[in-house]
């Protein structure tokens, strides 16, 4: 596809005799397009050239070269280079792209680049809360726009399965089973025998100790404990799986933490080699003062057992081996920072390569807050995800109960709204921002929300069918050739082509911060272009040519859409 921004990194490149690959980072897109389509700020060169950044401002547009067919104007206000791409060529551009085969914006941009993605990561025996719907909706989102840019992207999903708790389930398990019908609600009933046993255990030493035992049994591979264990991890599993297949996520990788319990030993032996590992209070510790980190990191517990920290290093060093990661992110909640920079830090002890080091990046995220206030699990202010996506579910179904009754396949219609506002609610804004969780405000189809951007995609697609079209062979049935681009250049069709022009780009900047808000804020963006031209002028009209090219630029925003909203993990109703 064409690159403004390379033609005209290039052309400056030139008219300065600099190197253009430096040039093109500088460029911007204006907020106002009344600043143009891109501009090119000349303070950044000032140092380096030695002149005020009007003087090469006037300069770079005295002498650069740029065909008129792609760039139609120029203009030079205050240090600033502001152009105007050619409206026929954004047309064209956008046209071409729309006939070639394949997916809008799809890339190779990734390629030979490893990305591991750890998210989602709930624990074994616990609810599903919505801390990792948070992590599985913005992890899942990367991980489908990593991969649509040609990355080799793996998912893992790093269970929380390990941990003394376990010795404490299967004792309380081996002495109550009776009383427990497991298959029938497991995550109630095992929560119910971990606080039983809990309680117990701070009255009875004895109970305690034989927890411990069953724990120290269970690394040990003892046949009963683990196969208590694998019972109650298969029963969460199949639990977190109806979560899963509502928000339609998978994982490449199910290792949680229990798979690294025979590879920390070998963590544990280089640590000890580097000097760093020592002793406080009983506990395995290293100090990472010198790295500005105030609080030791614990590698083993007083009482031996290794800890969270310990196995996160471990992965650390299996991810490196096994998957020869550019990049490896954690998304979690930021009330794991500190956890993740220690861990980080710790990791440069390991010897592994530095780019297995710079790789590591932790995609931290806001808390979701009623609008009560905080969920948490020691207040017992959680939601169960499983209720909240069908409550969510439901509440949509009562919409279109009221709206369109007489809609087909309203249960699946209600699904795809219901899931799509959970998840656009906890993409819409940059994901370190606390969320607020209003049911009003994420089912509302007139807001910045999910149902909104369905509701524009449903629009689109149903005037393409008025236009008695066939929405997915609309090129089969216009010759795409033929559109013309003199139909597409009032400001409403070319705001809309622009947008769909960046639509790569979004995507690329989407990686770079590791920010999928990129993209939802840009999907109503365009849902809001589209809007203003439709308000503004009629699709079906007589003249065919112009018909046609409102067509195209109706099934172009639809394409965008239903791409961009799908790599959000949101789908498309065909009529809602
Ligand atoms: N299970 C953890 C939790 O629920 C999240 C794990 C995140 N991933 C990791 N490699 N530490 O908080």
């Amino acid at each position: 596809m064409l690159d403004f921004k390379k033609e005209i990194a290039e052309a400056i490149a030139k008219s300065l005799e600099l190197n253009s690959e430096e040039l093109y980072s500088y460029i911007e897109v204006p907020k106002d397009s009344n600043n143009g389509d891109y501009a090119f700020p000349c303070f950044k060169l000032a140092k380096e050239l030695r002149k005020s950044p009007m003087m090469i401002a006037d300069e770079i547009k005295e002498k650069i070269v740029l065909d008129n067919n792609i760039i139609e104007k120029i203009d030079v206000v205050s240090g600033y280079l502001n152009f105007f791409v050619n409206k026929r060529k954004i047309a064209e551009v956008v046209i071409d792209e729309m006939n070639k085969n394949g997916e809008y914006g799809k890339s190779e941009i990734g390629k030979d680049k490893n990305i591991v993605i750890d998210y989602s990561a709930p624990n074994i025996a616990k609810p599903f809360h919505i801390g990792h719907l948070r992590s599985t909706v913005i992890g899942a989102a990367l991980y489908k726009i990593y991969k649509y840019l040609g990355y080799n992207t793996t998912s893992v999903n790093h269970l929380g399965d390990y941990g003394t708790q376990f010795g404490k389930m299967i004792e309380g398990y081996t002495m109550w089973k009776d009383e427990y019908n497991l298959e029938k609600d497991p995550i109630n009933q095992m929560m119910d025998i971990y606080v039983r046993i809990n309680n117990l255990c701070k009255k009875d030493e004895e109970v305690l100790e034989r927890c411990r035992n069953n724990f120290k049994k269970l690394e040990d591979g003892d046949p009963y404990c683990v196969e208590l264990w694998q019972k109650f991890r298969d029963l969460s599993l199949k639990e977190f799986e109806k979560i899963y297949d509502l928000l339609d996520c998978n994982f490449d990788s199910w290792n949680g933490e229990a798979f690294y319990s025979d590879k920390m030993q070998e963590i544990i032996d280089i640590l000890e080699q580097t000097g760093k590992l020592q002793e406080s209070q009983g506990a395995q510790i290293i100090d990472l003062e010198d790295k500005g980190i105030n609080t030791p990191i614990i590698i083993k517990k007083s009482n031996d057992s290794t800890t969270y920290a310990t196995r996160d290093l471990a992965a650390i060093m299996y991810r490196a081996r096994t998957y020869d990661y550019d990049k490896a992110l954690y998304v979690t909640s930021y009330e794991q920072v500190l956890h993740f920079k220690q861990v980080f830090a710790a990791a440069e002890l390991l010897g592994l390569d530095e780019k297995y080091i710079k790789g590591l990046e932790h995609v931290s995220f806001g808390m979701v807050l009623l609008p009560t206030g905080k969920m948490s699990t020691r207040e017992g202010t959680v939601i169960r995800l499983e209720d909240l996506l069908n409550e969510s579910i439901e509440r949509a179904q009562k919409i279109i109960e009221d709206k369109n009754p007489n809609l087909e396949n309203k249960e699946e219609v209600a699904k795809k709204v219901g899931v799509g506002a959970v998840i656009f609610n906890d993409l819409a804004n940059n994901r370190i921002k606390d969320e607020i969780f209003d049911w009003d405000t994420i089912l509302n189809f007139q807001g910045e929300t999910g149902p909104y951007i369905q509701y524009t995609y449903v629009r689109t697609k149903s005037i393409i069918e008025k236009a008695e079209i066939n929405f997915d062979n609309i090129k089969g049935e216009i010759d795409f050739s033929k559109i013309s681009t003199d139909k597409l250049q009032d400001a409403d069709s070319q705001n809309i082509l622009k947008l769909i022009y960046n639509f790569e780009d979004i995507l690329i900047q989407v990686t770079e911060k590791n920010e999928p808000s990129i993209l939802s804020r840009y999907l109503i963006d365009v849902a809001k272009a589209y809007s203003a031209f439709y308000n503004a002028n009629k699709v079906i009209v007589d003249e065919e040519d112009i018909k046609n090219a409102r067509i195209f630029l109706t099934y172009a925003t639809g394409k965008v859409i239903e791409t961009g909203a799908g790599l959000l993990g949101i789908q498309m109703p065909d009529k809602m």
